[in-house]
C-alpha cells in the first residue's frame, strides 16, 4: 500500500513560481518528499519520458513543451501514493479540472487551444499514472543515491 510516485513541476509552473505553492499542497497531505531536484531536460530525455505519446498528433508540440525551460521533478511516498497524487494534480484537460486541483485552480487553457495554437498543453504538473509508470519514472528521473529513506512526524506519531 505505501508506493512512491513522481511527479514534475512543468516548465510553465516553474516559470509561474508556483514550486513552492505545489509542493506544499503535497506536503499537508502527509506524504513525504524522498527525492526532489530542478532539471532542464533534453529533447531525447522528454521522448523517453512521454514515449507512450510518440504517435500521437501532440507529441512534437509536447517535447518541446516540457524541454523550453527547467522542471522540478519530485518523488514522493505515501499510501496509495499514486492515486492520490493524481487526485490531487486533477484531471488533463484544465477545462475539466476540478477548482481544489492545482491544474483547476492555477491552470485555464484547454488541450483544444493548445492543439489549435500548435503549443504543448499547458498544464502545470505532470504525476506518474500507475504503478508500472512510477517505477519507470522513479529509474528515469533518479539515481538510487538521490532517493531517501526518513521517517516524517506523521510517521512517528500516528502510524
Ligand atoms: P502527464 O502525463 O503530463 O501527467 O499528463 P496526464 O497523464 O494527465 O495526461 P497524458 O494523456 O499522459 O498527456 C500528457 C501531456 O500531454 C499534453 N497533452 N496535450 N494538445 C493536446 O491535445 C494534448 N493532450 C495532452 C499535456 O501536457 C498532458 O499533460
Ligand atoms: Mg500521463
Amino acid at each position: 500500500m505505501i508506493e512512491k510516485t513522481v511527479i514534475l513541476i512543468k516548465p510553465d509552473g516553474v516559470v509561474r513560481s508556483l514550486v513552492g505553492e505545489i509542493l506544499h499542497r503535497f506536503e499537508k497531505t502527509g506524504m513525504k518528499i524522498i527525492g526532489l531536484k530542478m532539471v532542464w531536460i533534453d529533447k531525447d530525455f522528454a521522448k523517453e519520458h512521454y514515449k507512450a505519446h510518440k504517435d500521437k498528433a501532440f507529441f512534437k508540440e509536447l517535447v518541446e513543451f516540457i524541454t523550453e525551460g527547467p522542471v522540478v521533478a519530485v518523488a514522493l511516498e505515501g499510501v496509495h501514493a499514486i492515486h492520490n497524487v493524481r487526485k490531487i494534480v486533477g484531471a488533463t484537460d484544465p477545462r475539466d479540472a476540478a477548482p481544489g486541483t492545482i491544474r483547476g485552480d492555477f491552470a485555464h487553457l484547454s488541450m483544444e487551444w493548445a492543439s489549435k495554437q500548435k503549443s504543448g498543453g499547458k498544464n502545470i504538473i505532470h504525476a506518474s499514472a500507475c504503478k508500472k509508470d512510477a517505477d519507470e519514472e522513479l529509474k528515469l528521473w533518479f539515481e538510487k543515491k538521490e532517493l531517501h529513506g526518513y521517517k516524517t512526524v506523521h510517521e512517528k506519531h500516528t502510524f
